[in-house]
């Protein structure tokens, strides 16, 4: 099975003759256990040179400039900087140089078709607000699936300097070193919550709900990027995190980097995210805070009846079909 994923890999995503032999000289050499040779193998390539791409997209966020070009999206709430274009920009090329093959979904309108299975799904900054306030809580998110399943996962955040990655089957790492989920209980954990702030027919349910959820823990966060949230529960920083509506590129990073750390992420009725191409609300969490969570928000996220009139434009720029 192993072996067979590292094949398609390369032939589907015309990984290099160097990286070809350097995977089959590990197969070679180390005999019968096919996930430890899954991971070996992909540690040298598509992870690898990923992580060195977006280290390198984060010298341009770094090295941003006092006019970062802001505009608005689809409302007063939804932001973007000619920085979250310039960081995709360098990603789909230099990674769509590396994998011809692979198709690519970007939040900045980025929709490239490849004729093999991968898929990068790319969130340039996620956590853009913070970015233009100052924050410093702003990541680079690329995902990377084949047959609509999460192979990798890498985060990084350049104001820290912490790269979160996850490869499946393989384990999560900060910096290289492995990271799991914390053990905390409810009462004993802090719950990060995501606002849906282009969603405002979820603003009602969201803040009922972090209300009911601050009864039962230690404190709750609203951190700006729900990538970072994600990374936060699986490093055992957060207990669990929730939010009403995501998109591919703020999750799918993520998802895979908490389940590789021990958690468990689903929506908010509890089902298993299948379609990583599309919105979904999400609940992740570790393994005791996850089915409290659960009980709180499941069937709940209804949406609001209150009027948005004039506070909101609608979000015709946004072309992904509504979860
Ligand atoms: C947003 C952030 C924010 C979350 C929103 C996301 P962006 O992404 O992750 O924390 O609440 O749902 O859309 O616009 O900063 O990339
Ligand atoms: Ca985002
Ligand atoms: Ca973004």
């Amino acid at each position: 099975f192993g072996l067979g994923i590292l094949l398609s890999s390369f032939l589907k995503e015309g990984g290099s003759i160097y990286y070809f032999y350097m995977t089959f000289g590990v197969i070679g050499g180390f005999g019968n256990n096919n996930d430890d040779l899954l991971c070996a193998g992909n540690k040298e390539d598509i992870q690898s040179y990923v992580e060195q791409i977006v280290k390198e997209a984060g010298t341009i966020i770094l090295e941003a400039g006092e006019n970062l070009g802001v505009e608005e999206k689809s409302s007063q709430h939804d932001l973007v900087t000619m920085y979250d274009k310039k960081v995709q920009e360098y990603l789909f090329n230099q990674l769509s140089r590396e994998f011809p093959h692979a198709s690519f979904l970007g939040e900045e309108g980025l929709e490239s078709k490849g004729d093999g299975n991968g898929l990068f799904i790319i969130d340039p900054i996620d956590g853009t607000t913070n970015f233009v306030k100052g924050f410093r809580i702003s990541v680079i998110s690329v995902g990377y699936a084949e047959a609509g399943t999460m192979k990798y996962g890498v985060i990084y955040n350049p104001f820290s300097g912490e790269l979160f990655s996850a490869e499946k089957g393989c384990g999560a790492f900060l910096n290289g070193k492995p990271i799991h989920v914390n053990e905390d209980a409810m009462e004993h954990a802090v719950i990060c919550f995501g606002a849906a702030p282009y969603d405002p027919e979820k603003w009602d349910y969201t803040f009922s709900t972090a209300r009911k959820v601050m009864e039962k823990c230690v404190d709750v966060r609203r951190l700006g990027s729900a990538a970072y949230d994600l990374v936060s529960v699986a490093c055992g920083r957060a207990g669990a995190f929730f939010e009403c509506k995501l998109r591919p590129w703020d999750y799918a990073a993520g998802l895979l980097i908490v389940e590789e750390a021990g958690g468990t992420v689903s929506d908010l009725d509890g089902k298993k995210i299948t379609e990583i191409d599309r919105p979904s609300s999400m609940l992740a969490g570790n393994p005791k805070c996850y089915p409290e969570m659960l009980k709180i928000v499941k069937g709940l996220n209804k949406e609001s009846t209150i009027s948005v009139e004039g506070t909101v434009r609608l979000r015709e720029s946004r072309n992904l079909k509504q979860a």
